[in-house]
Order: C-alpha cells, then structure tokens, then sequence
C-alpha cells in the first residue's frame, strides 16, 4: 500500500473540476477552477479530496501526522499534464533537414525526396526493439520532468508489418514499465513507402487487410490515425482505413489539413473521429463540421514554430464551439521538442489563446482526446493521483516565462518521481 501523501498550502491548486463527463468548449475552457491555499490528501495513489488548506487540516487531522507531506508554499499545483499526440517512439534525428529547410527547402519537398517521415521509417526499420526502447525511455523521462503524466503515443515509422508491431510492442512495453501513462495508437498509414509510391492503393489494401487486423486481435492500439494530406493519402483513402479501423473497434483520429487545406476537418466530423489535429489550414466548413459532431480539436502549435508555417486558428474554433487540446507532437521532423509548456506559451502568444484555455487543453481536454477523461486530467476525488507542483506564484506565470522548466515536483499515481525539478 503506497503511502498517504499530504500537498499542503499551495498559493493555488488548479483543479480542472467540472469537465470529467465531457470536453470543455466555448467559455466552459476558461473555467479551471482554482482554490487559493489549496491542499490535496492523496491515499493508495488516488486523489481522495481537493480543498483549502485549513479545510483539509480540519479533516484529516488525526492522520495529518502519519502522512508524507509536500510543502507546496509558494508554489501551483495542477493536475500532471497530458500530451494527446506524440510519435514517441522512433529512431534517429534529423537536424540536417531542419538546416536545408532554413536555407529555403520545404517539409514536403524533402519528404518527396525521400527524407522527412522516409528517413526516419529508415532508422526505425533498421533499430531493435531494445534500442527503440531505450531511446523512448529517455523522451518520456523528459516529459516527466517537464510535468507530463500521460502521453498517447503513435507508430507509423515502421510501414511494414513487422515494423510496426515493433514500434507497438515498444510502447507497450513502456507502459508496463515506465511509470508515465501510454495510449497507443496505430498509424501504419503514416506514408507510403517510397517503393510503392505509384501504387499507394495497395499500400492501404495491406494496411487494412494485414495491418490492422493483427493490432486488433494483439490489443496493441485503442486508436487508429492517419495522415490525410494532399501526396500522402487521400480523404477517400483515408476514410476506408479508418471506417476499416473501427470494425475492429479501433476509434478514429486523422492528421488533418495540415500542410494544406484537404477536407480532413470534415472527414473527421464524417467518419466520427475521436479527434482532428493539426488544422493548421482546416476550412471554415470544416470547422463547423467539427464543433456539430464533437470532434475534438488537438492542435500543435509546435510544427508551425518549427516549420515556420502559419499556426492553426484556435480562437476561431473555440469560439465556433469545438473542444480544443493542445499537444507537443514531439516527432524528429515537424515538431522535435518533448516540452508541453513551451506549446502552452505558443498556444498563449501565437493563436490567440488565454493562459486558462491552454491549461484546459492540456490537462481535460487532453484526456478526452485520448479517452483517459475519468482517470486523469483533473483533480478530483477518485481519479489518479497524477499531479504537477509548479514552482511559480500563480497560474499565470505557467504561459508567461518562457523557455524554461518551472516543474518542482511530478506525482505520479501517487509516488513522487520528480523532486526539486530533478528525476528521483
Ligand atoms: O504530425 N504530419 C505527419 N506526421 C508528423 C510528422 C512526422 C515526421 O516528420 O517525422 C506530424 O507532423
Ligand atoms: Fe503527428
């Protein structure tokens, strides 16, 4: 039995309450709740109350003794942050593309040319299970000390059969045995391989007839993406491996309308995914689409500072009504960064969102995106004790110095594992 762990005074604990049975949209994504001299009482790793310091005292006081206190003073605390969309698990690096992109090349140009999500499909095929597991190991670590609690994680750079089951039972493996959270998601349509670019017809036939039917049956995914872009696959290819998909019970999630307007937003709406993200060019039709059918809207800022493109409208969707999350996409290419505080800054500065929107994004919202909603996300009795103590004054400061790590403390399921902002 893990000990009873007492978060005292905090300057504020930010609970996210009030949105466990659905997505906070419009004005609701502004509402997180915050109580001022705050405590949380955590027993066998679940949060058992949320309230004013005093209140907690008065409560608990014949066992305040025999509890593992955290002196929050001064400090924030919020729920562990959630990143809804990562290609966590893969090989290599690509710092040369990023340096011929400064000099002019573009993201697809590159891609075509056989780099991009080629190169790194490359790395992944040719890396053993033991080496992806080690590289991945280190990333999640990162996210932890950058108060990540749980973090969906995609494959699709493996592109084979094999491969891609490697890259699954990677991140399988991980969730058994690191402490992080992992929801995996299938996305062997992530590219077709450069030697069947002139079929890609049959590249998605093997997707969903070899693919998917072998995650299904091993439980290696609850999701199932795909990268619906203008040269990679088409609305209409994509709308057959994801209704595909969901015969096995896998929900949809799509990479939409990110480098160009493609009509993913509608199909998101269309086939009843679970989410659309990217969006960097989603249509005004397509946002609309979204907000009718609640579709969720994951965003990552992070690819259009890094590809220097122009960022998706996250003001517009709220206001049109569509659940926003936010999420690092941390992947070798369009997005190489592991720091969801960093895209909290970006949301604040670049797409018009307020410092409580890009909390909501990243903690509940967050959650539903990847379907965690009544385990994580917020703080409230009964979920899991996945909680992050910031050493700022107030919530404010989380979306407003920039370019740093505020993270004191990282409880996970009740058990420290980040002290004074360092791995235990
Ligand atoms: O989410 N857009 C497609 N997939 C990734 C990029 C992957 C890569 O460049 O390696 C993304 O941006
Ligand atoms: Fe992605």
């Amino acid at each position: 039995m893990s000990q009873t762990v007492f978060i005292s005074n905090a300057a504020e604990v930010i609970t996210m309450a009030g949105h466990t049975n659905k997505p906070a949209k419009k004005e609701a994504m502004s509402d997180i709740n915050v109580i001022e001299n705050g405590g949380v009482w955590i027993e066998e790793g679940k949060i058992v109350a949320v309230d004013t310091d005093e209140n907690i005292r008065a409560k608990y006081k014949d066992h305040i003794n025999t509890a593992e206190q955290i002196d929050a003073t001064g400090k924030i605390v919020t729920p562990g942050l959630i990143d809804p969309h990562t290609h966590l698990v893969h090989a290599g690096t690509r710092e040369n593309e990023y340096a011929m992109r400064l000099k002019g090349k573009t993201y697809m140009e590159i891609m075509n040319a056989g780099g991009g999500i080629h190169a790194t499909t490359r790395a992944t095929q040719q890396a053993t299970h033991e080496e992806l597991y080690e590289q991945s190991t280190k990333r999640l670590n990162q996210f932890l000390q950058h108060g990540v609690t749980t973090v969906e994680a995609k494959s699709g750079y493996g592109l084979t059969l094999e491969d891609e089951l490697k890259q699954l039972e990677v991140t399988e493996q991980l969730n058994k045995e690191h402490p992080v959270d992992l929801v995996s998601t299938f996305m062997g349509a992530h590219a077709v391989p450069l030697d069947e670019k002139n079929n890609p017809d049959k590249f998605v036939d093997r997707v969903i007839e070899e693919m998917l039917p072998e995650v299904a049956r091993r439980k290696l995914a609850t999701f199932n993406d795909v990268f619906c872009e203008r040269g990679v696959f088409t609305p209409e290819q994509s709308k057959r491996i994801l209704e595909a998909g969901k015969a096995y019970g896998l929900t949809p999630k799509i990479h939409a309308d990110e480098i160009e307007s493609y009509a993913g937003a509608e199909l998101a709406a269309e086939v009843g995914a679970i989410s659309a993200e990217h969006l960097l060019k989603a249509s005004d039709e397509g946002i609309r689409s979204m907000a009718e059918a609640g579709v969720i809207g994951v965003l990552l800022p992070g690819t259009a500072f890094f590809l220097m493109a122009e960022y998706a409208q996250a003001r517009r969707m709220i206001d049109a009504g569509v659940a926003v999350a936010l999420s690092t996409d941390a992947n070798p290419g369009s997005s190489p960064t592991i720091s969801l505080p960093f895209i909290m800054n970006l949301g604040c500065l670049n797409m018009g969102m307020t410092p409580e929107e890009v909390l909501t994004a990243t903690t509940i919202n967050a959650a539903h995106a990847i379907g965690c909603a009544n385990e994580a996300g917020s703080l409230e009795a009964g979920k899991k004790a996945d909680i992050t103590i910031w050493d700022v004054p107030n919530y404010l400061f989380l979306s407003y110095q920039y370019g740093m790590n505020h993270v004191d403390t990282v409880i996970k399921a009740g058990k420290q594992l980040v002290v004074g902002g360092q791995l235990r």
